[in-house]
């Protein structure tokens, strides 16, 4: 298909994999957003403060989520700390709780709770009764601390934990969340079939040296090399039902990103499929990818069906979106109604297409 010739594009809703919808005001802005972005599912990060670690705070966030924005399935998480036992996971999994999120201590936003040292030491028998719950893990793959100076990058230094996990536990579904570098898609593609990869809009578009300067693209793990990003491009049109789409949209208050340090978390909710197919469109004209790549079946697969097969959802139901071309651009802030509150998008000024809902 020639994306950049195509006016109309009807779609499955897109399930984004990885989503920050916070809490309190923040959280009233943004769960709104989400069907404007063609998303119908969203698995729902547990960074919050206090993060959630136990089957109720779940249960209740889910049920604030649900009512802020009813059209949305919540895939809810527990945040992996010492809390968490073996116990709380099977309490997890008969309350229909999809997963843990595994934060190295010190790497992102809200991650100061997480685990430190070695961790598939520390928690194998919660992995081990994850794995028999049939519990996702959802890897935040970077170590801690600065880039070593060889030029590897944190993600990379983190690779062998992956394969050590999925070594000991082969049968526990894991995901390499927000993948940025050729070498982590590498290391999911040489595990087994219950490892799989997300990828964001924003590292298909982004490279390190913007990331670095502009506090609206500053985000964890930092977008790397041209080179990185497009294989990221190829792996998210390739078919391979190992990556699937998961934002990672990470809304910070426009006031803390123009303040320093500038808080880790790029905003694309508002827009998400948007941003995933101007991506793509912007690959075939750098000759990145060819026209004939992107094709509407590789689009549903990464941006719906991959994600549900791999979580096992039911299939997309009948609504669909579609996508036109009416010159529309990308917000530059989404903000409340007293304009007390207001978060930055991604890539303000872009012409995306325009996206609506149909039953
Ligand atoms: C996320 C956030 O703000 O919660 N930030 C980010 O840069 N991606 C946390 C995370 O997913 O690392
Ligand atoms: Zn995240």
């Amino acid at each position: 298909m020639k994306l950049r010739d195509v006016q109309r594009l009807e779609l499955p809703p897109s399930a984004d994999m990885h989503v920050h919808l916070r809490q309190g005001q923040l959280m009233e802005l943004v769960v709104p957003e989400i069907r404007k972005g063609g998303v119908d599912t969203v698995y729902v990060m547990p960074n919050l403060q206090p993060p959630i670690t136990t089957v109720a705070q779940a249960l209740e966030y889910r049920s604030q989520l649900q009512s802020l924005e009813p059209g949305v399935q919540y895939l809810m998480s527990l945040y992996l700390h010492p809390s968490v036992t073996p116990e709380v996971i099977a309490e997890a999994a008969a309350a229909g709780i999809a997963g843990v999120k595994l934060y190295p201590q010190g790497v992102t936003t809200n991650s100061e709770s997480g685990v430190a040292g070695d961790f598939l030491e520390a928690y194998s028998s919660v992995f081990a009764a994850m794995e028999k719950h049939d519990l996702v893990l959802n890897l935040h793959g970077e170590v801690p601390g600065s880039p070593p100076t060889d030029g590897t990058s944190l993600e990379e230094a983190f690779l062998p934990q992956l394969k050590k996990l999925h070594e000991m536990f082969p049968r526990l579904r894991v995901v390499l969340e927000h993948c940025s570098t050729a070498a982590a898609l590498d290391a999911v593609r040489s595990c087994g079939p219950s490892v799989a990869g997300s990828i964001t809009a924003h590292h298909l578009y982004l490279t390190g040296d913007v990331s670095e300067v502009d506090p609206l693209a500053f985000c964890k793990p930092i977008p790397k090399s041209p080179s990185d990003r497009d294989a990221l491009l190829k792996a998210a049109s390739s078919g391979d039902s190992k990556f699937f789409f998961g934002s990672d949209s990470a809304p910070h208050p426009l006031a803390s990103k123009t303040g320093r340090p500038v808080p880790a978390g790029v905003y694309t909710q508002s827009a998400a499929t948007q941003l995933v197919l101007l991506a793509l469109e912007e690959a075939i004209d750098r000759g990145v990818l060819s026209e004939q790549d992107v094709t509407q079946e590789l689009l549903e697969e990464f941006l719906s069906r991959a994600a549900r097969r791999f979580y096992k959802l039911s299939d997309p139901g009948p609504a669909r979106i579609v996508l036109e071309r009416q010159g529309e651009t990308i917000p530059a802030s989404v903000r409340t109604a007293d304009g007390s509150l207001e978060v930055g998008l991604s890539r303000a000024g872009a012409v995306v297409f325009s996206l609506r809902w149909v039953s």
